[in-house]
């Protein structure tokens, strides 16, 4: 069996996705083993959860540094010499330059809250409830110089529910990050990924043509839906009243 690819997690927080890489590589359904752990923040809770795995970490924190290059010389240094392959921001919240961009072409990944390109930036589960869109999700990308707009590797789809605040949104799409980055790690380290401009095509994947959602589900019971059908109480519309079904 090929040897299991050497990843490097970037991370400034509770690191839940970085848990979910950990989970993934110990159980043996993801092909790649985190040689490090960066976190620009000493007090971030993921830094604790790669301790308890054994997982090298290191604290670079950009605020010591004269600018954002010199900064991320340093972490660059730290990843080669992990020998690290592949590296996976994970609630990294630090806008990389080009020279870092450049550095791991086709080797850096992000996980973003939304589907990507609706919902850029920060505070993207409020922005999708106010959008009124039925359905947000989560994003795993290739990194490109533009924020948030690399190649797209995977996607989950997520709806959004009437009674939702950015808070359970957030809970319900990061469910889905859990499942989806660890995908993308382990499609990535299989060689099965491609980028071809903006698309990443991905080798030997199944494909469900009628494949659709709904949201709100069920409503195609009838084709002349009325009132009464979504809610018992309603009365039909005069219009439909004595006619035959
Ligand atoms: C996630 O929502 C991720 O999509 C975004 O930052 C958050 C990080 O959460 N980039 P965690 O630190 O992995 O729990």
């Amino acid at each position: 069996m090929a040897e299991p690819l050497p990843i490097g997690v970037l991370i400034s927080g509770g690191g839940t996705n970085l848990q979910a890489l950990i989970d993934r590589s110990a159980d043996g359904s993801m092909p790649a083993r985190i040689a490090l752990v960066i976190s620009n923040k000493a007090d971030a809770y993921g830094l604790t959860r790669a301790r308890e795995a054994g997982i090298p970490t290191l604290v670079i924190d950009h605020r010591q540094f004269n600018g954002r290059e010199p900064f991320e010389r340093a972490m660059v240094k730290a990843l080669d010499h992990a020998g690290v392959r592949l590296v996976c921001l994970a609630g990294f919240m630090r806008v990389l330059s080009p020279y870092f961009i450049q550095n791991f072409n086709g080797r850096l990944l992000n996980i973003h809250p939304s589907l990507l390109p609706a919902f850029p930036g920060l505070h993207v589960q409020r922005q999708a409830i106010e959008a009124g869109v039925r359905f947000s999700g989560a994003t795993v990308h290739y990194v490109s110089e533009e924020v948030d707009a690399g190649p797209i590797v995977i996607q989950a789809v997520v709806p959004i529910l009437p009674e939702d605040d950015e808070n359970t949104l957030a809970t319900r799409i990061l469910k889905q990050e859990h499942r989806i980055y660890p995908l993308a790690v382990t499609l990535h380290a299989q060689d099965r990924l491609r980028i071809e401009g903006r698309r990443v095509r991905i080798l030997d994947a199944p494909s469900q043509p009628d494949a659709a959602l709904l949201n709100p589900p069920g409503m195609e019971f009838s084709t002349r839906i009325t009132p009464h059908d979504i809610h018992p109480d309603a009365r039909a519309p005069e219009t439909d009243r004595g006619k035959p079904s």
